[in-house]
């Protein structure tokens, strides 16, 4: 059955709740996806959304058992399958077609001896549904490790060039962090042997990098230990315990910035970013980084009240993990969430990690990549 309306039609799709769909005309005309509308080598849209017509309708409209075919009042034919039709039905809930949707596990300290582990040269040599394991885990739960990686200087590029891509930032393309007093890149307290509370790095950045990857070279001393804390876990404590000040993290600017003599990052955003659903997107905090406010006077009590209510929970023993790290070991953290650190160390003996950083949207990339060749084979 099809209804014409003012400005949509209903159509049954043999949705189980039996309401008909609803699409409307200008969606409907908007995806066409005839070779005029859509290029057809590269899938780009060549209709321009801002032409259609305001008073776009069908002049007038037919269903088989397989599709929906339009004649439009401008002109324009369309047809639309049923099957289409089916998976983009907007009006009983939102559809999914990303094929690198996951489902998000958060995780405390019960998480220590399940921490999604794989072995370097596995990702490596099998058929790549191992590689694709690897990358949904690390999108659901923000924290992997790879072992046994060779010990070769600048692997851990070639490890971000095997799975995506780098993502530089503007001090290295590769940073190594050990304690050597007075080396260049000795701009941060990470160099030096002290605890390093957990954060995410670049914070200062509005677009931080999404993906952390450390590699351990050497690790013979005593003590830095890694710690990590699920910043999604501990947002939505936040959110049970004291809503308001859940509220006030979303909207109040944070103001990191790092700055050294190879350059200055700056910015101001909160430490919870949601998406236009309201769900938190962004996780951003560093202690380190942060500078002064310049919130409006009246704000500030409340703001360091819920800034401090997270800090705690981030501190909180049930949301930490701690574990050793031994050398040829790669942590990954998805950095727009999960926070890192480590324990303080003695000076004996070498401790010496290159991180380099990845973007997720380039390990989304991957998943879907993956996932097609696997359909089509
Ligand atoms: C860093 C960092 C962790 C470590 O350099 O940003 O968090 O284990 N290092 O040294
Ligand atoms: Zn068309
Ligand atoms: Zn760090």
């Amino acid at each position: 059955m099809l209804t014409l309306n003012q400005t949509s039609l209903n159509i049954e799709l043999d949705h189980p709740s039996q309401r008909s769909s609803e699409f409307h005309y200008v969606w409907l005309r908007d995806n066409c996806g005839c070779t005029e509308c859509v290029h057809p080598d590269t899938l780009e849209r060549t209709l321009v959304t801002a032409e259609i017509a305001d008073d776009i309708a069908p002049q007038s409209a037919d269903i088989s058992d397989t599709e929906l075919v339009v004649a439009w009042n401008d002109g324009h034919h369309s047809r639309y399958a049923m099957d289409w039709l089916k998976r983009h039905d907007y009006s009983h809930s939102r559809f999914q077609t990303d094929l690198a949707a996951g489902e998000i596990k958060l995780w405390g300290s019960e998480i220590q001896n399940q921490i999604p582990e794989y072995d370097y040269r596995a990702l490596h040599d099998d058929d790549q549904q191992t590689l694709l394991n690897w990358c949904c885990d690390l999108r659901d739960y923000g924290l992997t490790i790879v072992r046994n990686a060779p010990l070769k200087e600048a692997e851990i590029e070639r490890f971000a060039e095997f799975v995506a891509v780098v993502r530089e930032v503007i001090y290295d393309r590769l940073h190594n962090v050990r304690a050597t007093p007075g080396e260049y890149n000795a701009y941060n307290v990470a160099s030096t042997t002290l605890e390093l509370k957990p954060h995410t790095d670049m914070p200062c950045y509005n677009n931080p990098p999404g993906v952390q990857m450390f590699h351990f070279l050497a690790n013979e001393t005593e003590g830095g230990e890694s710690t990590a804390v699920d910043g999604f876990k501990v947002a939505e404590q936040l959110k049970q315990q004291a809503p308001e000040a859940y509220e006030i993290l979303t909207k109040t600017p944070v103001f990191f910035q790092m700055d050294s003599a190879r350059g200055d990052i700056a910015s101001g955003n909160p430490l919870l970013t949601l998406d236009t659903d309201g769900k938190l997107k962004v996780f951003r905090f560093s202690n380190q980084l942060a500078r002064p406010s310049n919130i409006p006077a009246e704000q500030m009590e409340a703001f360091y009240a819920a800034y401090k209510k997270i800090g705690r929970l981030i501190e909180a023993p049930e949301n930490k993990v701690q574990f050793r790290l031994e050398t040829g070991d790669i942590m990954v953290t998805n950095n727009l969430r999960v926070m890192h650190g480590r324990n303080a160390y003695s000076g004996a003996g070498q401790r010496h990690l290159q991180l380099s950083y990845m973007d997720m949207d380039d390990v989304l990339s991957r998943i879907r990549m993956i996932k097609k060749t696997q359909v089509a084979a």
